[in-house]
């Protein structure tokens, strides 16, 4: 299904109330929960691991999509699937093993994802296409909520679209998603669009903002 794809991240999202924000942005029209998972070493920040996606687990009735921003990744697979992860991505510059570590994620039962730093070029996911059900392209460098777009990477986006042809595999956009970045990569050939700060804009549940409506503005 190539329709386009809202995927709030919660990485700005208050993270005291994960399950009433979760919630919240679904009755409000998300499409995918996008969950930033940060390890402090493979990126400078540290967010959450596989018990905090447990626990927001039944707060979330639609797709739950996790983003491995960590290193090693395949320890810690299994403990992401069992905590009801429907996707889980991972980096193709976490490890020299990129193409194991696909297999694992869907032997354990998971929709698999490969992510791309900016710096990466499309042609290191050529020899994966036929083992993910989604690329992400990241758009910013991977690590912080309220970046910068980086509007290189609207042409990778492009090249990406064209190896993928038929394939069902979903070209997921994350970092600096707003209503004026949104058109160009949408119109290059993404489905799905992270946003954060966006999504949220320093809002919480207990101060809430119209998530709804800025989710629509994107
Ligand atoms: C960045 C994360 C993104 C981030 C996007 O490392 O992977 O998901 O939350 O945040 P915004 O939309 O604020 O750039
Ligand atoms: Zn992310």
């Amino acid at each position: 299904d190539r329709s386009l794809k809202i995927a709030p991240s919660i990485l700005s999202a208050d993270f005291a109330n994960f399950g009433k924000e979760c919630e919240a942005i679904e009755a409000q029209g998300a499409d995918w929960v996008h969950v930033d998972v940060m390890d402090g070493h493979f990126v400078p920040n540290i967010t959450f691991g596989p018990a905090t996606c447990a626990a927001i687990r039944p707060h979330i009735k639609g797709v739950m999509d996790v983003h491995l921003m960590i290193a090693p990744v395949d320890p810690y697979i299994e403990a992401f699937a069992n905590a009801g992860a429907d996707v889980i991505t991972a980096h193709v510059e976490a490890g020299p093993h990129i193409h194991r570590t696909l297999q694992a994620i869907r032997a354990a039962g998971a929709k698999a994802g490969v992510a791309l730093n900016p710096g990466t070029p499309a042609s290191a996911v050529e020899y994966l296409l036929d083992m993910v059900d989604l690329v992400c392209v990241m758009t910013v460098n991977p690590g912080f909520g309220g970046q910068k777009f980086i509007h290189s990477q609207v042409e990778k986006v492009r090249q990406l679209r064209q190896m993928i042809g038929d394939r069902p595999i979903h070209i997921e956009i994350d970092g600096g998603v707003d209503p004026t970045t949104a058109p160009s990569v949408v119109e290059a050939g993404a489905d799905v669009l992270v946003a954060g700060s966006a999504v949220f804009r320093g809002g919480s549940v207990t101060d809430p903002t119209p998530y709804g409506d800025n989710m629509r503005a994107i």
